[in-house]
């Protein structure tokens, strides 16, 4: 199949699916959250998390107050959560309130965890830059949330028992096909 070549980008959507999450942040007395599809783990140790921010986004505004931000894995059953968080702004008023979105204690941070997260990562804000219309935002983790019996042994996502929320562009959301999981080890397929 050959491939259409251009300059740019276009719709920008060649980089999904991606896991959709939910980032949370609690300052000026106010909790919010917003939903995220650009994020990323950035060092193993010590632990830092990054996420990508319109500054458009009242939760910005609140992170940079708070210096603090929590990143909320979501189960597929929660998908329309995370299309009503990423569809009205906290400047209009409290989406907790409005969404009955039940928050669970913090460990570190004032962040809410969500309790419909199957993971939770609360980060301490240590920097942030702008890159074209986005600031990547960046933290260390300083606790995490998960719920032990969905994840196997070796901590990885037990998709017999849940599916992430995976974002594909264009308003549409889907789950991994757990039955074409493959483990290919990087040590054997390195030296083929
Ligand atoms: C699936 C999905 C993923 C999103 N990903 C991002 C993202 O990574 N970064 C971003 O700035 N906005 C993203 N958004 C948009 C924000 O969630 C949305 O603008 C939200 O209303 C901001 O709320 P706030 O003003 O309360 O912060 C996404 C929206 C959806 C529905």
């Amino acid at each position: 199949m050959a491939k259409v070549s251009m300059a740019g980008v276009g719709e920008f959507c060649h980089h999904y699916p991606r896991v959709a999450t939910i980032v949370t942040v609690h300052a000026k007395g106010k909790d919010n959250a917003m939903a995220a599809a650009w994020h990323s783990a950035i060092s193993i140790n010590p632990p830092i998390y990054g996420v990508s921010i319109s500054p458009r986004r009242f939760t910005l505004e609140l992170i940079l107050e708070a210096k603090e931000f929590g990143v909320n894995f979501m189960p597929t059953e929660q998908a329309e959560l995370i299309a009503s968080v990423g569809g009205s702004s906290g400047r209009e008023g409290d989406k907790f309130q409005r969404f009955g979105i039940v928050k669970e204690k913090p460990l570190k941070t004032s962040v809410p965890i969500l309790k419909d997260a199957y993971a939770c990562y609360e980060c301490r804000l240590m920097d942030h830059k702008t890159y074209g219309d986005h600031v990547w935002v960046v933290g260390e983790i300083l606790a995490s949330h998960f719920e032990k019996e969905l994840f196997t042994g070796k901590q990885v996502l037990n998709l017999e028992r849940v599916s992430p929320a995976l974002y594909l562009g264009a308003e549409l959301y889907t789950i991994p096909a757990k039955d074409t999981i493959r483990h290919l080890d990087r040590k054997v397929y390195g030296k083929r």
